[in-house]
């Protein structure tokens, strides 16, 4: 088998190029007697790849890419990452200038519309999520039955879930109108979600949510505010909770964002789709990795603050032990949101003028793993996870609430995504093949003639 790529012969009838693409020849394989041509595209900012949409017809052959590690699913203009430079672009926007010029409002609106809305349509925006930050009355009834020690990740995926009971108005994936509302109710209703998940945790009433106040405000505000007098949220921490919302907006194909195309790729509609994501968002390995890393540091700060013994650990395969908030699948720099996050960490904590200990921990495990060999030779950075709990602490967010923050700010990127695959004129329900490596044809023997 050999891979040579040539240009197309000019009899050669290629299939049109997918949005946003181009064509660039073809890669010849030569397979089991048969030699299959398959088209090159090129991407916008120059990624190739092989387009095997006909391989298996041609040669009677599929890939095979445990964890999809070198295959591309689909073609997308929501998110560009460069992860050999550490660039991170949201509808070609650099999340430094998102992060630093707008609001989360704005960068939601921008993902999901794909373009920076004016002031108007901002306004338009802003004042329908306003309009939709409650759930239904009886929904609230869910939290009574909940166990006071449920993780809030569990109650998120149930009630969003849930959201299709009570919402049956706004279920239709192919009504523009419904869909639209789904969005809207979507993304003003997580906070209260979330908020009144906290809430159960510890014993508190469920505070409503205020449509006189701004979208993380009004969040800060269920979460700590009680009945019997006045809470004023720190502006401070809105303003850093809403940069953290910002570089968390979209990140590509990831675990969570692949689950809730995969699942919307059946039809289901966006509150179950964005379930299945909050389910996957959850493991310690993808968004859940922001409350392991800040146990983890925790871990090492009860344990004398010897940060080279954790670094030492990370290294032996055997210890099962991984350095929590470090390494990435894309990243093979420093991941440029943790770059911001970090940056907010120090002027946070420098303005409320509070010194966290696991934050000193976290910069010496940091300037420790990046000058060990076993880091360097794999590429392995501070990812997005490393710093934000620090920033969650400081602010007084529970730490099981960590990823449920990580899944309000992902939520308008899954829903960017979930409108692009059905806006696709290739769309297919996702269905990936498989090498059978099992048993060939069995006889069936009797129970009474089993051994
Ligand atoms: C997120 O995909 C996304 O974009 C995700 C995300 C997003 O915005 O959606 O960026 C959010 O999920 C960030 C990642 C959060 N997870 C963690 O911080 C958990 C710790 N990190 C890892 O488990 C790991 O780095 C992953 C899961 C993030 C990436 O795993 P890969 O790409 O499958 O890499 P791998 O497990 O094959 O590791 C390659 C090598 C291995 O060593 P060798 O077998 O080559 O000897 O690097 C080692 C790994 O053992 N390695 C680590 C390590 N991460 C990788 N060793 C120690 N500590 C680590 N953290």
């Amino acid at each position: 088998m050999s891979v040579t790529t040539s240009k197309p012969a000019a009899s050669q009838s290629a299939a049109p190029p997918l949005p946003g693409t181009r064509a660039d020849g073809t890669a010849r394989l030569e397979i089991g007697g048969k030699t299959v041509e398959l088209p090159v595209i090129v991407g916008s900012e120059g990624e190739r790849g092989l387009d095997i949409s006909k391989l298996r017809a041609q040669s009677g052959a599929i890939t095979l890419d445990e964890g999809f590690v070198n295959t591309g699913s689909t073609t997308s203009a929501i998110t560009y990452l460069d992860g050999e430079n550490g660039i991170l672009r949201y509808r070609g926007y650099p999340i430094e200038v998102l992060a630093e010029k707008c609001d989360f409002v704005e960068v939601a609106y921008l993902l999901i519309y794909g373009k920076l809305p004016n002031p108007a349509e901002l306004d338009t925006f802003r004042t329908s999520l306003s309009h939709h930050t409650m759930i239904h009355e009886d929904m609230r009834n869910f939290y009574t039955g909940f166990p006071r020690d449920a993780h809030p990740m569990a109650t998120l995926g149930s009630v969003v879930g849930a959201l299709s009971t009570f919402y049956q108005d706004s279920l239709d994936v192919r009504d523009p109108r419904q869909v639209e509302v789904s969005v809207h109710r979507l993304i003003s209703k997580l906070p209260t979600i979330a908020a009144y998940s906290h809430k159960k945790s510890c014993g508190q009433p469920l505070m409503y949510p205020r449509n006189d106040l701004g979208y993380c405000e009004n969040f800060l505000h269920m979460m700590f505010a009680v009945p019997c007098e006045e809470y004023h949220v720190d502006p401070d921490f809105a303003d850093a909770l809403d940069m953290l919302l910002i570089v968390h907006a979209d990140h590509e194909q990831n675990c969570s964002t692949s689950t809730v195309r995969m699942v919307g790729s059946s039809d289901a509609n966006l509150f179950a789709s964005i379930s299945a994501g909050i389910c996957a968002l959850w493991g310690p390995l993808h968004g859940g990795a922001n409350q392991a890393c800040v146990e983890m540091l925790e871990k090492i700060g009860a344990d004398g603050g010897n940060v080279r013994k954790y670094v030492d650990l990370a290294k032996k395969k055997d210890s099962g032990f991984r350095l929590m908030g470090f390494g990435h699948r894309v990243y093979k720099n420093y991941d440029p949101r943790a770059k911001l996050i970090k940056a907010t960490c120090d002027k946070l904590l420098a303005k409320i003028a509070r010194h966290d200990p696991i934050f000193d921990i976290a910069q010496q495990l940091e300037e420790v793993a990046l000058a060990d060999e076993y880091f360097i030779e794999r590429k392995l950075y501070p990812n997005v996870d490393f710093y934000s709990g620090v920033i969650y602490r400081a602010m007084g967010i529970p730490v099981q609430m960590f990823t449920v923050l990580f899944a309000m700010g992902r939520l308008p990127g899954w829903i960017a995504h979930w409108i692009e695959m059905h806006h696709s004129p290739t769309k297919k329900i996702c269905r990936p093949r498989q090498i059978y490596s099992g048993d060939t044809l069995r006889e069936f023997v009797p129970i009474d003639k089993r051994p």
